[in-house]
């Protein structure tokens, strides 16, 4: 592809929504936090978890526990506020993703504004980074966003990869793939650490996991509906697999 070596594909696991299961009924079950252990037992490389400012899933007290039980890496996706900064700067995760967020909204639906809201990132980037928190904004496959994050110094991007997964048909999701593949090359040549997500399932991950230049997959929804079919061990280990495959065939060499 770009003559880039291809570097092992680091996968995430995002269990906001067992929280949501746990939460229509208001008790204990299922525990988020055994399923961070669970998917660090599947060979997950770290936990991702968004606290949204209405704790529609996951709540403080889960970052609580996830920073003081999980051996894992954790990413914690946030919203750019002062209270979600406070809480950040309070953990001190291994990564925080800052995402867009809107309280009516069913999930991320689009990627964050890193030109247009500039001025209200630039503090938010400066004081996680000061504090040794790999920061990463989360973004839609546009060489202005890319720029913006660039020089706002966020060392990671997250491409937003929820127009291809949705994508009706071949036409379209080619297109939104050659959106993604262009992102990815652009970024990794500005010297931006590429990580993608969103809607990424065993159907769609392979063109993605292939990109050379991304480092990691942050995966969630997928997974966690997917487990109840098949278990969260399992699901997660197919995934796991799927991309193995797909970056070893991409880089020529060929799983047998
Ligand atoms: N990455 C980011 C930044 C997200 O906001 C989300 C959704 O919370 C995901 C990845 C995972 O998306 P999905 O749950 O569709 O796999």
């Amino acid at each position: 592809m770009s003559g880039q070596k291809a570097t092992k594909l680091r996968l995430g696991v995002n269990i906001d929504h067992v929280a949501t299961i746990r939460n229509a009924r208001g008790g204990d079950h299922p525990d988020p936090v055994r399923a961070a252990h669970a998917a660090a037992a599947a060979g997950a490389d770290g936990i991702t978890a968004h606290l949204r400012e209405d704790r529609r899933h996951i709540r403080d007290e889960d970052i609580d526990k996830l920073m003081n039980e999980i051996g894992l890496p954790l990413n914690l996706e946030m919203a750019a506020t002062a209270e979600m900064l406070e809480i950040a700067l309070r953990h001190k995760p291994h990564a925080c993703c800052i995402v867009p967020e809107r309280r009516e909204e069913v999930t991320t639906e689009g990627g964050l504004d890193a030109a247009g809201q500039h001025n209200h990132l630039a503090p938010y980037v400066a004081k996680l980074r000061d504090a040794g928190i790999r920061v990463s904004l989360f973004i839609n496959s546009d060489m202005r966003q890319l720029e913006a994050a660039h020089s706002l110094g966020a060392p990671v991007v997250e491409l937003h990869t929820g127009a291809y997964c949705d994508a009706v048909d071949a036409a379209r999701r080619d297109e939104e793939l050659a959106r993604l593949t262009n992102a990815a090359r652009e970024g990794a040549e500005q010297g931006l650490e590429i990580h993608a997500g969103h809607g990424l399932t065993f159907d769609n991950v392979s063109p993605i996991a292939a990109l050379p230049q991304v480092a990691e997959l942050n995966i969630g929804h997928f997974l966690i509906g997917e487990a109840i079919f098949g278990g969260l061990d399992s699901t997660i280990k197919r995934m796991r697999a799927l991309m193995d495959k797909a970056r070893a065939e991409a880089s020529g060499k060929r799983i047998a």
